[in-house]
């Protein structure tokens, strides 16, 4: 006999990743198209037959406490943000996961601006909490309406994730309104989301040194190119740090993904290529897509988001997928409707066969 599993698992969608197909470019889950440092890769094969790395070890503290040191010294010495601030987890999604488990109890709610990254809601769900979505301002900008989501606070309102930018609409939240929501609800921790930050124009990490209730979310799978080594972190204020200490899961990160994330922080040249790459080819896609056929929104990360009405987003996706690319078809983004699709910036010959194929589809 099977037994139960827990009634409010039976809600949760399954996190659906981005599809890969051998042969096929692959342009659906925001990765680097040019891969990690290749100072990383050098760095890890002579760890571990120098015999410093040591696989049948538990990953050392040292290691933990140099990569806490290196992320601080990244994410912003102006901000006096030091290595107390800073947790590492498997991923944001590691992260994320310490997260709800220290804030979310059966009954409590959190807020979520859609779309967005779906891994806020099915966490919350797991923890018995409730989502309250609040929609984006869809056919504008997509930014967050405020005056709907602060009244939607209520006591038992935990948590809020924005992701910023955000996924899959690329904008940013102004520094004005977030401070707006963290001050009108100082009982909510505000999550702020910055996976992409790297190709954004601006970062909030310096509200983490002004409020007790905002964290910032980082991650080593996009800029850095390291999505397959789960590395992220995030930037705390002080008095969670013990918190999620007690609730992360012990050596979450193992030890050969402390040591590429130790590297990759420390080779600025490669992530400058990486972004100035990403900044190029958005440029490119915005362009050339907006002036031949379809809307297309500005993007402070690196992916754009299309339009394909009045085509549907699931027929584009499969013409896409004949001509051998792999996009993201947004439907299944909650509040996202049927007409988008999700685009990463990809190499320059990428691209342009991006172009190419939806100049064929649309004529
Ligand atoms: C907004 C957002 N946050 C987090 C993640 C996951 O990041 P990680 O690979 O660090 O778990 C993604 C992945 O696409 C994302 O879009």
């Amino acid at each position: 006999m099977r037994v139960p599993v827990r009634s409010s698992l039976m809600e949760i969608e399954d996190y659906e990743p981005g599809k890969l197909v051998k042969g096929a470019i692959k342009l659906s889950s925001n990765e680097n198209p040019l891969g990690p440092s290749p100072k990383v890769v050098k760095e890890i094969v002579k760890s571990i037959e120098e015999g410093e790395l040591n696989l049948n070890l538990y990953p050392w503290e040292r290691n933990e406490e140099e990569l806490r040191d290196e992320i601080s010294r990244y994410v912003g010495a102006s901000a006096r943000i030091g290595k107390e601030n800073i947790v590492i987890g498997a991923g944001v999604d590691g992260v994320l996961d310490t997260l709800v488990k220290i804030f979310i109890e059966t009954g409590d709610e959190a807020l979520i601006p859609i779309p967005t990254f779906s891994l806020y809601e099915s966490l919350v769900r797991i923890a018995g909490g409730i989502p309250g979505y609040i929609k984006r301002k869809k056919g504008e900008d997509f930014s967050i309406p405020l005056d709907e989501l602060i009244p939607a606070c209520n006591e038992k309102t935990k948590m809020i994730f924005i992701s910023s930018p955000n996924n899959p609409t690329g904008n940013c939240i102004p520094e004005a309104e977030m401070r707006a929501i963290i001050e009108s609800v100082p009982k909510v921790m505000v999550v702020i989301d910055e996976a992409y930050v790297e190709f954004a124009d601006s970062s909030l990490v310096n509200l983490v040194k002004e409020y007790e209730n905002v964290l910032v979310l980082r991650t080593f799978s996009k800029a850095f190119g390291l999505a397959g080594l789960r590395v992220g972190y995030a930037v705390i204020p002080e008095w969670l740090a013990s918190a999620y200490k007690k609730v992360s899961i012990p050596f979450s990160v193992n030890s050969i993904a402390i040591k590429a994330a130790i590297v990759a922080l420390r080779d600025k040249a490669h992530l400058r290529k990486c972004v100035k790459l990403v900044k190029h080819e958005r440029e490119f896609l915005l362009e050339n897509l907006q002036r031949r056929f379809l809307r297309v929104y500005p993007s402070q990360a690196n992916f754009v988001l299309v339009d394909v009405s009045p085509r549907k987003s699931y027929e584009v996706y499969e013409e896409l997928m004949k001509n051998g690319l792999i996009v993201r078809d947004c439907a299944s983004f909650r509040g996202a409707g049927d007409s988008f699709i999700r685009i990463t910036v990809g190499t320059s010959e990428q691209n342009e066969l991006v172009v190419e194929a939806l100049k064929q589809i649309s004529s």
